[in-house]
């Protein structure tokens, strides 16, 4: 039996990973922690508090006192880290709330670990995972091989920056401290209870709402797309077989242009409406509800400063050593992504008002 700490667990990745531990690992503990900025959602896993199959603690993972009482109360054994500033955007209007959390915050939580785990021996080996990116690596040419996780680092955004930072940091204590870590770097994750801000979510929202879609510069940027659903199942795979030390790169194999990804959601948009003359009722501000092609909002902004052109991570290592690979092509991923949008209006609402924000205080501290 493990006994988990999730940071950032009311996230998207996070709370995807709640969601998916609590059902493959049902007699494991899982203590989530978040500190709930804007984009904290406890909604996400609040059927999970409200079971007692997750306990929620609001806290800062900078915050070490706290981190360091949570882990011995808990007799925790297992830490995955996702709590991080994710958006490059914001990492431009405000890179310093980047240092804070992901560089600081992670070098916080692996003191806790160090100290606390170095006070008695647990249950099993202690393992600190940490969740990173493939924007490390920077941006590839066209004819560069994917990156392996042998690539130098090359950061490009203070996103990315402070994620190279915080992996240097875990390296540190592993080798320095010999604090059992790993480390995986992952491509681009979609899927259920995404912040609108990213790319995917954004779209969706805004092709039923009937608002433009904003594609930067030329759109021929291109990514890789994860699941996060496999993205959870290969951190599994991590922590149940990987030796403390290693470093993993996570990919899809479902690279496109965010153009190209975003045409194609129009069309399952479209196809969706045909298929369904209620969906005409429920979101009457619809292209198709009106006989138009959702396609038709697409409108060329202002590219990012910076924009990486081209990421693509190499996972023969995951495929060949752990047996791992993504299940889910970007086609299904995309449609169920849809469907799940479609099916749960009652989680975006309240993010699109703002209304979610006092969700917490209005659920759980009434006291
Ligand atoms: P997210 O922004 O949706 O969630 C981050 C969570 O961390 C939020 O719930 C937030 O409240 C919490 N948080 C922020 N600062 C905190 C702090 N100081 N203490 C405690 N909690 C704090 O991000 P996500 O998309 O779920 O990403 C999770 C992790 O995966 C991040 O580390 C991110 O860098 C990495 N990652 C994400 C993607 C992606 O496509 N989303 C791709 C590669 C790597
Ligand atoms: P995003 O979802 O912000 O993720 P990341 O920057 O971490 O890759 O963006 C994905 C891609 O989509 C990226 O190349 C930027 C682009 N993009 C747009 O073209 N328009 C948008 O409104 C957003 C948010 C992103």
């Amino acid at each position: 039996m493990r006994r988990l700490l999730v940071t950032g667990g009311a996230g998207f990745i996070g709370a995807n990973f709640c969601h998916y531990w609590a059902q493959a690992h049902p007699g494991d503990r899982l203590v989530a922690l978040d500190l709930l900025t804007y984009a904290g959602n406890l909604a996400s896993i609040a059927p999970l508090i409200d079971c007692g199959r997750v306990r929620f603690v609001q806290a800062d993972i900078a915050d070490r006192a706290q981190v360091e009482a949570l882990l011995r109360e808990e007799r925790l054994d297992t830490v995955v880290n996702f709590a991080a500033e994710s958006h490059v955007d914001r990492s431009i209007e405000d890179p310093q709330r980047f240092l804070r959390t992901n560089v600081m915050g992670t070098q916080a939580l692996l003191e806790a670990a160090r100290t606390v785990w170095a006070e008695h021996t647990l249950g099993r080996e202690p393992r600190f995972h940490h969740v990173s990116t493939d924007e490390v690596y920077g941006s590839l040419e066209p004819d560069q091989p994917a990156s392996s996780e042998n690539s130098p680092y090359a950061p490009n955004s203070p996103y990315a920056a402070s994620k190279a930072a915080a992996d240097h940091l875990v390296r540190a204590y592993s080798r320095t401290y010999g604090v059992p870590c790993t480390i995986s770097n992952c491509s681009n994750n979609y899927g259920p209870y995404q912040f609108p801000e990213k790319l995917l979510p954004l779209c969706i929202l805004n092709i039923l709402e009937g608002r433009p879609l904003p594609i930067y510069g030329d759109g021929l940027q291109l990514r890789d797309w994860l699941h996060v659903s496999d993205h959870c199942r290969a951190i599994d795979a991590i922590l149940e077989a990987s030796p403390p030390g290693e470093t993993w790169n996570v990919g899809g194999s479902s690279g496109d242009t965010n153009l190209k990804l975003v045409q194609a959601l129009c069309e399952l948009v479209d196809t969706a409406f045909a298929a369904d003359p209620k969906l005409a009722v429920r979101f009457a501000q619809c292209a198709p509800a009106h006989g138009r092609r959702s396609r038709e909002l697409i409108q060329h902004v202002r590219d990012r400063p910076g924009h990486d052109r081209r990421y693509c991570v190499d996972s023969s290592k995951l495929r060949a050593r752990l047996g791992f690979a993504a299940a889910t092509s970007l086609g299904e991923g995309l449609a169920a992504t849809l469907q799940w949008y479609l099916a749960n209006e009652n989680w975006w609402r309240p993010v699109l008002s703002g209304e979610y924000r006092s969700w917490y205080t209005r659920q759980y501290a009434r006291a």
